[in-house]
């Protein structure tokens, strides 16, 4: 079977650029991107490219090549659901927020209305993809929905996980390290692996593409996030060893990482992992494993989240040790806001956590950063209800220039590791800041030896200046 349309529900960070990049790839497909988020939708569509909704450098060429072409970014769900022959699922699966299974398992609901739909708006046979990360077993639960409905049609279910990064999408998309189809061993759950193996192969070498059986692949891509959160835990916990002991951890993470076995990515020490994904994908691990009495290797994998809970916490009270042991009322400048650069995303940011702590201690934050609007800032404060919107809004402030958030600051605290920040003026900086002015890295982007030559209190990650 040959696919010739596509749907997408979900046009958020994963449904929008690979769907992008599908289309590009893939001109004889045409493509439709789904949402119930008509403002989303109308910001896909938007004249001015750099008004889309979703920030991924080299995004908008993609956009512009395919958009109006085979791509489109529709509020239709029904219509175009009618139109695929395949119809990927890619809508959010939050960590639930109430009821059982609160604060740990993947809140299904989404995933669940989109079956129900699908169920009820197909005319025809389809190939359904799970591109949303779902906990290992919930192909059985769409599967379910879709064949009880009574319509008589025949799907077919499939789970293809993303493992693109943010910021580095296009590249990620354009040359992924392998894609991964799971489907059912019989007659018709290999064709159908195989009209997506063909969509790949449009681009992506055949020995890329690995097929297993649905559960496997399920399970892989809550694996591989716990695996690369794993490693950030890892080098962050073996940061404040260094710390106490005088070690560098940029020099453990080299002299570890030339070992081929352990290899050189995803060491680097930091104020903490964030994004919407890592904490999620492993408590929905945890919540998983013991429900099915596998207390250890829940205990295991949830040491992860306290030891990335810890780094940030650790972060902030250095802060406030190193400010004579209170903010209260002293201005702090943060740098950055987006839980890494490049990305205009903020879900789970360190630095909303290392900001809450100072402002529970009465700091006076001022935020920078290229890419996150100030609404934003405030909405990540808000939704986690510590404290009042209106005092929110009056002890963080939000600037459109740098140094405007360091002028009369007592502290700058590195969040988020723009290369911009690299080529600031500290030389001005310190000239804006009040005396001692201090500095703390928390991305280990500055060099400590000339930050004390400009007069500057530098403190890093896991090295000592
Ligand atoms: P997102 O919140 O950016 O986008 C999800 C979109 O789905 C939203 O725009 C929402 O309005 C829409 N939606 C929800 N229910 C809908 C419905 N019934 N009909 C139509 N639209 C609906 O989320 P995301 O970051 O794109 O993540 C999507 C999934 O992909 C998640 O399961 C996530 O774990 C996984 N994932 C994310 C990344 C990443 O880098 N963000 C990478 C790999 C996998
Ligand atoms: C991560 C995975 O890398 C993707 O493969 C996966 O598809 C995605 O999650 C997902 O399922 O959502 P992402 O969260 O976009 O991608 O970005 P990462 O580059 O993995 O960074 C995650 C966090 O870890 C960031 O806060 C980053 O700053 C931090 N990090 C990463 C470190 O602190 N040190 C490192 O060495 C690497």
């Amino acid at each position: 079977m040959k696919v010739k349309t596509i749907c997408c529900i979900g046009a958020g960070y994963v449904g929008g650029p690979t769907m992008s990049v599908i289309a590009q790839k893939c001109p004889d497909i045409k493509v439709i991107v789904v949402d119930i988020n008509q403002d989303r939708i109308d910001a896909w569509n938007h004249e001015d490219l750099s008004q889309i909704p979703v920030y991924e450098p080299g995004l908008d060429r993609v956009v512009a090549e395919a958009r109006g072409r085979n791509l489109f970014f529709s509020t239709d769900v029904n219509s175009s659901i009618q139109e695929a022959d395949m119809v990927f699922i890619s809508v959010n699966t939050p960590t639930k927020t109430y009821g059982e299974g609160k604060g740990m398992a993947a809140d299904l609901k989404w995933v669940e209305l989109c079956a129900r739909q699908i169920a009820e708006a197909s005319k025809s046979d389809k190939i359904v993809v799970e591109k949303s990360t779902l906990p290992v077993r919930t192909a059985q639960a769409v599967k379910d929905i879709l064949h009880n409905t009574g319509n008589g049609l025949k799907f077919q279910i499939l789970s293809n996980p993303e493992f693109l990064a943010e910021g580095t999408a296009i590249p990620d998309l354009d040359n992924p390290d392998r894609v991964l189809i799971g489907g059912d061993d019989t007659p018709e759950g290999k064709e159908a692996i195989q009209a997506l193996v063909d969509v790949y192969a449009n681009w992506v070498p055949r020995e890329k593409i690995l097929t297993t059986n649905v559960w496997s692949s399920e399970l892989s891509k809550l694996t591989a996030n716990a695996f690369l959160a794993q490693r950030v835990s890892s080098i962050n916990a073996i940061s404040e060893l260094c710390e106490a002991t005088g070690a560098n951890v940029e020099e453990v993470a080299k002299a570890i990482g030339t070992d081929s076995r352990i290899g050189p990515k995803f060491l680097k020490a930091s104020v903490g992992f964030g994004g919407s994904c890592f904490q999620k994908d492993i408590l929905n691990m945890v919540y998983i494993s013991r429900s099915y009495q596998l207390n250890e290797v829940a205990d295991y994998w949830e040491q992860v989240i306290k030891m990335n809970d810890h780094q940030k916490v650790r972060f902030a009270k250095k802060i406030i040790k190193n400010l004579y042991n209170t903010v209260s009322g002293k201005k702090i400048a943060f740098l950055g806001w987006a839980f890494k650069k490049d990305t205009n995303d903020t879900r789970e940011s360190a630095a909303i956590y290392v900001a809450d702590f100072l402002l529970s201690e009465r700091a006076n934050i001022c935020v920078y950063d290229p890419k996150v609007p100030k609404e934003k800032v405030y909405a990540d404060l808000d939704y986690l209800n510590t404290r009042f919107p209106e005092e929110n809004r009056q002890l963080v402030q939000v600037a459109t220039d740098p140094y405007e958030a360091c002028k009369d600051a007592h502290a700058v605290a590195i969040l988020t590791e723009w290369d911009e920040f690299k080529i600031l003026d500290w030389g001005q900086i310190y000239e804006l800041m009040l005396k001692p002015a201090n500095v703390f890295d928390g991305r280990n982007i500055l060099d400590g030896a000339e930050m004390n030559q400009l007069g500057f209190r530098f403190q890093a990650i896991g090295k000592s200046y």
